[in-house]
C-alpha cells in the first residue's frame, strides 16, 4: 500500500492479552506506516511517578506529566520510548510498573495530556496504527478504521504466561496450567475491571469498530482480516 497516497489512521483497542500489540505492529508494518503503543506512554508516566516517589499524589503526577518529554525512537521496531531523553523501553515492562500503571491511567489530567500528545504524533506522522484502550472512542473518534480485539480470558492468561516465559528451544517451558494460570487469570480479570471502570477514557468498544475475537485466530489471521477489511473499504 502506498503510504503517501492518503492519510490513514487505524485504531486498535482491546483488553490486555487480546493480541492487539502484536497485531498492531504487524499491521503497521504491512501498511508501511508507523505504529504507536499508547500503553507505553501511560507506563512511562507511572515509571516516572514511582521514581519520584509521588505515586500517591495525583496532583503532582499531573504536574510532572506536563513537564515530561515523552518521545519515540522510530528507527527501532517496535519504537523505543524515551522519557526525558532516557530509553525506558525495558524499564516500563517491569512487573512493579505494570502493577502501578493505573496511577497514570486513572488520572484525568494525565489522560488529557497524553491524548493531546497522541494527536500531535498522528499529525506529524500523517498515517498511524495506534493501539490502546481509548484510541477509537476518545482520541481518534474520526479514525479511518477502528478495530476492537477480544479473546476469552483463559486464552489471554495463557498468552501472558507464554510472553513471560523465556524461550528455550523455540517454545515456552512453563506449561501455563494450574495455579499459575489461575493467578494470571485473576490479574487479567482485575485489570479488565479497572480498565472498564475508569471514569475517563475507559476500555470500551467504539460503536463503529470492527470487533475481532482472536481466541482461535493466529496473529497472521487477525492481521489478514484487518487488511482485507481496509482494502475492501478504502
Ligand atoms: O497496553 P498496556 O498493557 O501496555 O497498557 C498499560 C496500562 O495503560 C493498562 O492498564 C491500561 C492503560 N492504558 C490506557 O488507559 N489507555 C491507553 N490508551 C493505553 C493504555
Amino acid at each position: 500500500m502506498d503510504k503517501n497516497k492518503e492519510k490513514l489512521i487505524v485504531t486498535i483497542d482491546g483488553p490486555a492479552g487480546s493480541g492487539k500489540s502484536t497485531a498492531a505492529l504487524l499491521l503497521a508494518e504491512r501498511l508501511g506506516i508507523p505504529h504507536l503503543d499508547t500503553g507505553a506512554m501511560y507506563r512511562a508516566v507511572a515509571l516516572d511517578a514511582l521514581e519520584q516517589g509521588i505515586q500517591d499524589d495525583p496532583t503532582r503526577i499531573a504536574q510532572r506529566c506536563r513537564q515530561l518529554v515523552l518521545d519515540f525512537d522510530w528507527t527501532k521496531t517496535p519504537a523505543d520510548i524515551l522519557l526525558n531523553g532516557r530509553n525506558v523501553a525495558a524499564a516500563i515492562r517491569q512487573p512493579q510498573v505494570t502493577e502501578m500503571t493505573y496511577v497514570a491511567a486513572d488520572n484525568p489530567l494525565v489522560r488529557q495530556e497524553l491524548a493531546t500528545l497522541q494527536r500531535l504524533i498522528a499529525q506529524k506522522a500523517g498515517s498511524l496504527v495506534t493501539e490502546g484502550r481509548d484510541q477509537g472512542t476518545v482520541v481518534f473518534p474520526h479514525a479511518n478504521f477502528k478495530f476492537y480485539l477480544t479473546a476469552n480470558p483463559e486464552e489471554r492468561a495463557r498468552r501472558r504466561i507464554a510472553q513471560l516465559t523465556p524461550q528455550k528451544g523455540g517454545g515456552g517451558e512453563r506449561e501455563g496450567g494450574g495455579a499459575e494460570l489461575q493467578n494470571v487469570l485473576q490479574q487479567i480479570l482485575q485489570r479488565d475491571q479497572r480498565d472498564q471502570a475508569r471514569a475517563v477514557g475507559p476500555l470500551a468498544r467504539p460503536h463503529d469498530a470492527i470487533e475481532l475475537d482472536t481466541t482461535h485466530l493466529t496473529i497472521e489471521q487477525t492481521v489478514d482480516a484487518m487488511i482485507q477489511h481496509i482494502q475492501n473499504n478504502r
